[in-house]
């Protein structure tokens, strides 16, 4: 799985049912655009070592609702902070040093300081895979596309990005940067997954 590289790496944010609603993020690097109309994009969120759902997949699952927000350079060490599994997701801004802000249509916040945030609406849901190792597979379809210089400009989904370069994610620990290779250390990644098994 690991040899499928560069991979977009993405800040999701959900919100759960519980009130009073309390926004999370964590970061993913399965998502791929799938359909142009409507514009659709897949997100794929593996089950924990322990075979527990994680958070981001729970709530989506409880609101149908998420947002994409797509990491530039700037933001890959906050990134990572935040996927570390004993942080508790009350506590993912804050650990990230990044701050929430209002979306257009959707419940869950877009990431401020994000260049280029996609608010979406569940379409399609599949759970794939065998216990441990199994996979929410979300299909979500892009109503709202912030975009430009600190994410202050609301547009249509059929908006072009111009100059945006994200980053991408290489095989464990490594990104591909507009300025080159970068190493960022990852100390809990076990926790975090259960390793990849064919039949
Ligand atoms: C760069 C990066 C990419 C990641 N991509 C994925 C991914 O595609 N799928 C996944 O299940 N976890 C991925 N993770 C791990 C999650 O971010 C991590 O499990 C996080 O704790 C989930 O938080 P949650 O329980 O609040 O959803 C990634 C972590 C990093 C640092």
């Amino acid at each position: 799985m690991r040899t499928v590289v560069p991979r977009a790496v993405v800040w999701v944010t959900t919100v759960g049912e519980e009130v009073p609603r309390c926004p999370t993020l964590a970061p993913f690097s399965a998502v791929v655009p799938i359909c142009n109309s409507p514009p659709l994009v897949v997100l794929a969120v593996q089950r924990r070592a322990d075979g527990t759902r994680k958070k981001t997949a729970a709530n989506i699952l409880a609101t149908r609702e998420f947002v994409l927000n797509i990491i530039d350079d700037n933001l890959i060490e906050a990134a990572v902070e935040a996927a570390d599994p004993n942080v508790s997701v009350e506590q993912r801004f804050t650990r990230a040093g990044v701050h929430p802000a209002k979306s257009a249509i959707v419940k869950p916040p877009r990431v401020s300081e994000c260049e280029v945030s996609l608010e979406c609406r569940l379409n399609r849901y599949e759970e794939v895979g065998r216990e441990p190792g199994r996979a929410d597979i979300f299909i979500g379809e892009i109503l709202c596309v912030w975009l430009n210089e600190n994410n202050k400009e609301r547009q249509s989904p059929d908006s072009q990005a111009g100059t945006f370069s994200g980053v991408g994610a290489l095989s464990l620990e490594w990104y591909l940067t507009p300025s080159g290779l970068r190493r960022v250390p990852q100390p809990y990644a076990e926790l975090d997954q259960t390793p990849p098994r064919v039949s």
